[in-house]
């Protein structure tokens, strides 16, 4: 059977999805031959990760799936959402991300947060989506060095330690990304093949 392209060009993601999957192997738009840099235009989570996966399709015609994850801060009426990457400019550096989140929330007592991860799965044609979302909290300072993006700043619900301060593996399985793959992986495990 023919590879399933993952819409990324970050090893880690690849390779943690990969180890998740029984029979299915996966491959990378850049081992395709698909060198730039795949639009992502739309102004919601669910279009981005659609955009990317029909992007694919269209060029290769095989199966593939792709992410697209956001920050959804409730004070801020859902900010920065699909913005979150570029939500202090576009060098995307986490460190003013993260500056410019907690001055938009000085003084601000409602810090409700969650991540929210959509994958758009095209097999055999047809479209699928799955959601993962973790609810939590944003702190007033940063807090511990793992992770990355806005990882040192939120706190998941039911814990008092920020995901910067978590191990990568109890990370992941409470996380938005872990809980959408789960959901993926779950599919993949179980359809046709
Ligand atoms: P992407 O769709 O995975 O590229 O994520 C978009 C942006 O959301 C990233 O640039 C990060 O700033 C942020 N982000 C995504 N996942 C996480 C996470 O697990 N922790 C913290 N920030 C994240």
């Amino acid at each position: 059977m023919k590879k399933t392209v993952f819409a990324t060009n970050n090893p880690n993601k690849l390779r943690e999805v990969q180890q998740m999957l029984t029979d299915i192997e996966l491959t990378t738009p850049a081992e395709c031959g698909i060198t730039e840099d795949i639009p992502e235009t739309s102004d919601t989570i669910e279009g981005n990760s659609r955009q990317k996966a029909l992007y694919i399709h269209e060029r290769l015609g095989v199966n593939c799936f792709a992410d697209d994850t956001g920050l959804e801060v409730y004070a801020l009426g859902g900010a920065p959402g699909v913005h979150s990457a570029r939500y202090a400019g576009e060098a995307k550096r986490n460190d003013d991300n993260i500056a410019l989140l907690l001055k938009n929330l000085e003084g601000e007592s409602d810090r409700r947060a969650r991540f929210r991860t959509v994958i758009t799965l095209i097999w055999n044609g047809t479209e699928h989506q799955f959601e993962g979302v973790v609810e939590g909290r944003i702190t007033t300072e940063r807090h511990g060095e793992g992770g990355f993006g806005y990882d040192p700043v939120f706190v998941p619900e039911g814990y008092d330690i920020t995901f910067a301060e978590m191990d990568a593996q109890s990370k992941n399985a409470i996380s938005h990304r872990g809980r959408a793959v789960a959901a993926l992986v779950s599919f993949l495990n179980n359809v046709e093949k």
